[in-house]
């Protein structure tokens, strides 16, 4: 199946989809986005449709998870090009729907997952993971895919949502897919867009600064060592200000100081008004 994206605007309309395709014997992956799409979102759309017949992919810029002084206003949207990118990638349908669509008034309920959810982002960003749990936990609901894919970029988001879909009971499969980067390294995102060029020179020291801390857990040092230098680092290439860099364990993002286990580094850091987040798993 390839063509031009289909765009669907409303849940009874993205159902009738789904269910023709069920009908067929067609399995179907999600890809949930909020669009100004990138070769990121591209790979998981080629994912999905290695794991599945046919490909949905969403954008919605989630006003639930943006905070009141964040970027949700100025969030790039750009439909055309996304649908465009998306039929590239042999992605079968657009879903975009429209804020009245995904919460209609009198909408009241919030997905709120503890533990996970605490600490790293979730405590830069209140609310920021109730809001993307409650708007995943609908669109998951809405599309009933086989398979939904997210970027190990926000590699809390995935833990978040392995979470809830595990404890939920959503009876679909979730799928981490790997970071894509810049030839310099800079994990590639949306809010890339927004560095001025001087700011974008600076800005693959984060991941560099990652893959110091992986280097030095390899060589026996301990995260509590290894991390606040890499701030200072961070801190003397331009960077504005770190919101943290923390070594965690893999699986359970509970806090870990050495390489006995699968670990993550994770990361957030500011420059001028752009937060940057990049994360590596370091194994023993
Ligand atoms: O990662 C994102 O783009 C968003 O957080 C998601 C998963 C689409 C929910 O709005």
């Amino acid at each position: 199946m390839s063509g031009p994206v289909v765009i669907v605007r409303s849940v009874a309309a993205l159902r009738a989809q789904v269910s023709a395709w069920r009908k067929d014997g067609l399995t179907v992956a999600l890809v949930p986005t909020m669009g100004a799409l990138h070769a990121g979102h591209l790979s998981l759309v080629k994912r999905g449709l290695e794991l599945a017949d046919c490909c949905v992919a969403s954008v919605f810029v989630n006003p639930t998870q943006f905070g009141p002084n964040e970027d949700f206003a100025r969030y790039p949207r750009q439909e055309e090009l996304d649908a465009a990118a998306l039929a590239s990638a042999g992605c079968h349908v657009l879903f975009a729907p429209d804020v009245a669509e995904m919460y209609p008034d009198g909408f009241a309920t919030t997905v709120s997952v503890s533990g996970v959810s605490e600490g790293l982002c979730g405590a830069v960003r209140p609310g920021h993971f109730a809001g993307v749990a409650t708007v995943v936990t609908k669109l998951l609901l809405q599309c009933l895919p086989d398979i939904a894919l997210f970027g190990e970029k926000d590699y809390q988001q995935l833990a978040v949502i392995r979470r809830f879909a595990r404890d939920l009971d959503i009876p679909v499969r979730i799928e981490g897919v790997p970071t894509l980067r810049e030839d310099d390294g800079l994990a590639m995102s949306s809010r890339n867009a927004y560095m001025t060029p001087d700011q974008r020179a600076i800005a693959p020291w984060l991941f560099r600064a990652l893959t110091g801390i992986a280097d030095g857990l390899r060589a026996g040092a301990k995260a509590a060592d290894l991390c606040p230098m890499a701030i200072s680092g961070l801190l003397k290439a331009g960077f504005d200000s770190v919101d943290y860099i923390e070594v965690r364990d893999a699986a359970s993002l509970a806090p870990a100081e050495s390489l006995d286990r699968p670990l993550r580094i994770l990361a957030a850091a500011r420059l001028g008004k752009t937060r940057l987040i990049d994360n590596i798993g370091v194994e023993p």
